[in-house]
């Protein structure tokens, strides 16, 4: 087996294409090195996200305010606030020391719903050493009088007011609710965006039958899932000029290599390492190995996109008759 499994994302020169998405493992530095130890190419960091960074604003003013008011010597005071020890703080603390522990590109992550001066906080990111950064941008629309210009206009922003914060290569990660996911893709691309992680998973609220209040759920992925995205990044690649990972139910080999067939650049696991551990990354790139080998790929740049919307025997299946193929042609226990 010698199958090069180097892979580029949003620049980066990865070993293999398989990247630790954002969850608590890579929070952690010894789950770090643990995915290092096992392969991983490269890992994002759980969110910070714009309600942390408000919040710390906030909370910094008021501050300032009491102490202005009540001390006139308070200005004294503000040097020591750099010791101030807070979640963003507490963040850039973490991908200095990540950066200190592995050798892997370490992508940091931005979290958040609106342009606004949180985005700034991209410049600190980049000076405390990511080595990229992905915006995970999450609107849920409730404004009836809002449309969907408005609210694509939104994220438009958010990437542009991030664009021009840093230097550092910048992945959008967005769920798959757009008109046009290729149109919107293009817009992101020209804002700024090397890459587009594909997709982001909405938790759901579910409601308590207790209590009657609406409460968070989570549950972990399954592999059913990995369909949407494979499906648009089947469709997207050679279309749009930017790296694209995938996200959302990759569990086992097989995932691997379809989003991999179907053009995705690297893909992003986070339920399955959760379960597994770390060392289930070792699993995956000596089967993918193996898989590649077998089949006499020299590498995996080889066989990336090969059945792309682009690429594959029957491109037709990406889109509509599928569809109706799949209807028609269901049999099952009654029918
Ligand atoms: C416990 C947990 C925490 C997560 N935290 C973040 C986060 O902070 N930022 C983010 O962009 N995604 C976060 N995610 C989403 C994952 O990065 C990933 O996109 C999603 O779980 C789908 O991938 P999977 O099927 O491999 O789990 C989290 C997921 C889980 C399960």
């Amino acid at each position: 087996m010698n199958v090069d499994m180097q892979s580029q994302y949003l620049g980066l020169q990865l070993g293999n294409p398989l990247v630790a998405s954002a969850s608590p493992l890579t929070g952690r530095l010894d789950m770090l090195k643990r995915l290092e130890d096992a392969g991983v190419a490269a890992a994002v960091l759980p969110s910070l996200f714009q309600e942390q960074i408000e919040h710390e604003e906030l909370a910094l003013q008021q501050l300032h305010e009491y102490h202005t008011d009540s001390f006139a010597e308070s200005l004294d005071y503000f040097p020591e606030l750099d010791n101030y020890n807070t979640g963003p703080d507490e963040y850039l603390d973490h991908i200095r020391r990540a950066k200190e522990m592995v050798a892997i590109p370490i992508i940091a992550s931005l979290n958040g719903t609106d342009p606004g001066g949180w985005t700034r906080y991209a410049t600190l990111l980049e000076q405390a050493g990511a080595d990229a950064l992905e915006l995970n941008i999450y609107v849920v629309p409730t404004d009836p009088d809002q449309t969907g210009s408005e609210i694509e206009q939104r994220y438009i922003d958010i990437v542009t007011a991030v664009r021009h914060a840093v230097d550092i290569p910048i992945a959008v990660k967005v769920g798959p609710f757009f008109s046009s996911i290729p149109h919107m893709a293009r817009q992101f691309v020209e804002a700024g965006a090397q890459g587009l992680v594909l997709f982001n998973r909405y938790l759901e609220p579910d409601i308590d039958l207790e209590t009657l209040d609406v409460v968070p759920h989570l549950v972990l992925s399954t592999p059913a899932e990995a369909l949407l995205a494979r499906r648009w990044i089947g469709i997207l690649y050679g279309r749009i000029n930017a790296s694209l990972a995938a996200t959302s139910g990759i569990h086992r080999t097989e995932e691997v290599i379809k989003a991999l067939l179907a053009g995705a650049d690297v893909v992003m696991l986070a339920s399955v390492l959760l379960t597994h551990g770390p060392e289930y990354l070792q699993t995956l790139l000596e089967e993918l190995e193996r898989w590649l080998s077998e089949r006499e790929y020299a590498s995996v740049r080889q066989m990336r996109g090969s059945v792309s919307q682009q690429n594959c025997a029957s491109p037709e299946g990406y889109v509509r008759s599928n569809y109706m193929k799949a209807l028609v042609s269901y049999t099952g226990k009654f029918i």
